[in-house]
């Protein structure tokens, strides 16, 4: 009987001072979370009794069962998943040298179970008192964390702080959610600026869930509370293949491909003139089944949309340039938001659909200065490197080196489509007319003629020749000009036509992408 008693304390470890402090600011405890993650009844513990054994700084009168955090195998939807939760009642959920033994069990049986990890962070970082034991159990955590990339999907929750180093290891992983006004990450924190700097910055402007899913770009979604947050990984999840030498889930779906009035409404989709915008989404809406589409990221660098869908029951991954956000432009921002993206769906066998409308790269000395050309080379690297299906269409705009980048025919896209919108070409007629055509606009100028009238004329006569798809469609860089109405049913079709594709890159240790 010794023993249940023992089983019952481990369950409830914590004070109920702590607990209720949990509860005061909206935050869950570990097991309370556990509970709302995963299916009923299939949580199986580990390390349940397992706890520190140091007795520096009077820790040895705080040996609780489990050591602040519970590690173990669940369900989810069924599926196999391994998890970690944080106690933040437990010593503020710091991680000391058994609190992460018991993650780094856990992550190995993650790899060699196949399943998916997911992490609920919420920790006052490494524990003060077990000194080293605890950074360098860190540093293991990384290591297996790195070693899982690519091969088992890895999402951390974020509910609580995560500060110092120990953020490194949910960047480490493919997605970070983030609950609004209750979680926070940060290398050094308000205090320690103020000292180095002299800048004064609260916890929410400097780590909270909006700046790290608005600003920096480390998080993935800003969940509203933390039933929110725990609907979405279950939605992510959905999209995921267990590991990398599985699929998707299908859910067997077949097409209806007659005509829909979504699809009719996209022949009027474009705007007459170049410069108006319209909403991508309007498109991935059609494309995707019921419309449902998964954004990730949606607040950073909202100028490219990626996410995912389902066609015909089909997890496929969305690279969308958006119009309506700085007419579509690529900047550093969107390249590595992209990039990443492209390498999560490649690395889990989503194949991809790139929708193109794009301008061009940003100008100007910041995007020059901050690397674009190192920053931007991500994204031609990840498609480059992408081996799953890669379906792309272009709606509009694919000027210069953004059309190499955005999942081009050359780049090793599979299919090619565009509308007859589509303005395949070096640049925009304004730019060209008046780089192509200078001399003669400046003799015009010169000899009082109206160099106005002259440069609409060259303008168009430019349009008329170049901006069309029908020049790289001679080449075969598009393999068909289809009616927007037709996209779904051409999406559609593409998709079952590629879906035993085989592709490997050339064998070597691991690539070089420009970092
Ligand atoms: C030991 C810790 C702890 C820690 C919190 N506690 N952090 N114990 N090591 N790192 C304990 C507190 O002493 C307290 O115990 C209980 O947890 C709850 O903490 P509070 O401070 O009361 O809670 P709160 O006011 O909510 O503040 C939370 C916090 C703060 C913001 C996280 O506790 C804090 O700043 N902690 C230190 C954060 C930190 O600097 N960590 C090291 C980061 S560097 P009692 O007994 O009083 O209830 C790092 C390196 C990683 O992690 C290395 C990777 C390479």
């Amino acid at each position: 009987m010794a023993a249940f008693h023992r089983r019952r304390t481990a369950a409830h470890a914590g004070n109920e001072r702590a607990k209720a402090n949990q509860h005061k600011r909206g935050k869950r405890t570990a097991r309370e979370r556990l509970t709302a993650l995963l299916d009923e009844g299939s949580f199986n513990e580990l390390d349940e009794f397992a706890r520190h054994r140091s007795s520096n700084f009077g820790l040895d009168k705080t040996r609780f069962d489990g050591d602040g955090v519970v590690t173990g195998l669940g369900t989810i939807e069924g599926r196999p998943v391994a998890v970690f939760a944080h106690d933040f009642t437990v010593l503020g959920g710091s991680l000391g040298e058994v609190f992460g033994s018991k993650i780094v069990k856990v992550q190995e049986l993650a790899l060699k179970l196949g399943c998916p990890i997911i992490g609920i962070n919420d920790s006052g970082g490494a524990r003060i008192q077990e000194g080293v034991a605890s950074i360098a159990l860190f540093a293991e955590l990384f290591r297996r964390n790195v070693e899982a990339s690519g091969v088992i999907p890895q999402i951390s929750l974020m509910m609580g702080p995560s500060a110092g180093g120990a953020v490194y290891s949910p960047a480490l992983t493919d997605f970070t959610v983030m609950v609004d006004k209750t979680s926070h990450m940060f290398i050094t924190g308000p205090d320690v600026i103020k000292t180095v700097t002299g800048e004064s910055v609260g916890f929410e402007e400097l780590g909270g869930g909006h700046t790290h899913n608005a600003v920096s770009g480390n998080a993935h979604y800003l969940a509203s509370d933390e039933d929110d947050a725990f609907e979405y990984v279950k939605d992510l999840l959905s999209f995921l293949p267990q590991n990398n030498m599985a699929d998707a889930p299908i859910f067997e779906a077949a097409a209806d491909l007659a005509r829909t009035p979504e699809d009719e409404a996209l022949d009027t989709l474009v705007p007459d003139a170049a410069n108006q915008p319209y909403d991508i989404k309007a498109v991935l809406a059609a494309v995707l089944d019921d419309g449902d589409f998964l954004e990730v990221q949606e607040l950073f660098a909202p100028n490219i949309v990626i996410g995912f869908g389902r066609v015909e029951g089909q997890s496929v991954g969305i690279i969308a340039n958006q119009p309506m956000q700085l007419a579509g432009t690529l900047d550093i921002n969107a390249s590595e938001k992209a990039a990443r993206f492209v390498r999560t769906c490649d690395a889990f066998n989503v194949p991809i659909l790139t929708f193109v409308d794009v301008p061009g790269f940003l100008p100007g000395t910041d995007q020059e200065w901050n690397g674009i050309i190192r920053r931007g080379a991500k994204l031609i690297y990840a498609y480059g490197e992408a081996t799953v299906p890669l379906i792309t269409l272009i709606t509009r705009k694919a000027y210069g080196g953004a059309y190499c980048v955005m999942g081009s025919k050359q780049l090793g896209a599979d299919i090619n489509l565009a509308w007859p919108t589509g303005q395949i070409a070096v640049m925009g007629a304004q730019g060209a007319a008046n780089i192509v055509y200078r001399k003669r606009l400046a003799a015009a100028q010169e000899a009082g003629e109206d160099v106005e009238a002259l440069r609409a004329d060259l303008v168009d006569e430019y349009e008329e020749a170049l901006l069309n798809p029908y020049l790289a469609a001679e080449r075969g860089y598009i393999d068909a000009v289809i009616a927007p109405s037709e996209t779904r049913e051409r999406i559609v079709r593409s998709l079952r036509s590629l879906r035993n594709k085989r592709a490997t890159m050339p064998p070597k240790k691991h690539g070089n992408i420009p970092l």
